[in-house]
C-alpha cells in the first residue's frame, strides 16, 4: 500500500468536508453579544433580504384584512407572490453566506405561504387559512430569535 496516497486521500477528504461546511453549512456568521448570531453581508445584499422581510409583513397584513372582511381572493392574492418562486431571484453569492438553518427555515416559510393560497383559493376558508398563518409565523419568530444581520462596516463599528 502507498502510504503517501492514503495520507493525500485523508487529507483531501479534510478539506471537501472542511469547505462542505464552510459553505453549505455554517455560511458567514459570527457570534454577537446579544446571542443571535449575525449573518455578515454585503450591504446590497443585507439590503435584499430586509426587503424580502418587509414584503413577507405586507402580505401577512394582506392576509389578516382579507380573513378578517371575508375575502378569499384578496387572502389567495396577498399570499401568493410569497410562494417558492420569489427565491429563484437570490444570487448564489448571497446564499452561499446564509446558514443552512436560516436557507431551511427561509425555504420552509415560502412553501408555507405558498400552501396557504392553494388551500385559501381552493377550500375558501378564513379560519383554516388564520391557522395556517398562525404556525407559518412561527418561522418568522423562531429565525428572528436566532439570526441578525450585519455588514464587515457594522460589525466594525461595534467593536
Ligand atoms: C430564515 C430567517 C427568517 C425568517 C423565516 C423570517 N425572517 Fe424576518 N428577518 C430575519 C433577519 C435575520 C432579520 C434582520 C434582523 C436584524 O438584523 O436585527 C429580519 C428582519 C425582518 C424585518 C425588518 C425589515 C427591515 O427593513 O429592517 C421584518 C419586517 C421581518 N423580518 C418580517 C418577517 C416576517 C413577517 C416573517 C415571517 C413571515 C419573517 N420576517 C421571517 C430573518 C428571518
Amino acid at each position: 500500500m502507498c502510504k503517501l496516497c492514503w495520507t493525500s486521500v485523508v487529507v483531501l477528504l479534510l478539506a471537501v468536508v472542511g469547505m462542505g461546511y464552510k459553505f453549505i453549512l455554517s455560511g458567514e456568521v459570527v457570534a454577537t453579544a446579544d446571542g443571535r448570531e449575525a449573518i455578515v453581508l454585503e450591504p446590497a445584499e443585507r439590503d435584499m433580504v430586509l426587503a424580502e422581510m418587509r414584503q413577507f409583513l405586507v402580505g401577512i397584513q394582506g392576509i389578516t384584512e382579507g380573513i378578517v372582511n371575508d375575502d378569499m381572493a384578496s387572502v389567495v392574492a396577498a399570499a401568493r407572490p410569497l410562494g417558492t418562486a420569489t427565491q429563484q431571484g437570490m444570487p448564489g453569492s448571497l446564499v452561499r453566506k446564509l446558514p443552512l438553518g436560516f436557507k431551511q427555515l427561509g425555504f420552509d416559510t415560502h412553501v408555507k405561504f405558498e400552501q396557504l393560497a392553494l388551500d385559501a383559493e381552493q377550500l375558501g376558508d378564513g379560519e383554516y387559512a388564520l391557522g395556517q398563518l398562525a404556525e407559518l409565523m412561527q418561522n418568522c419568530t423562531e429565525c428572528h430569535e436566532m439570526y441578525r444581520f450585519e455588514t464587515a462596516a457594522s460589525l466594525q463599528e461595534a467593536q
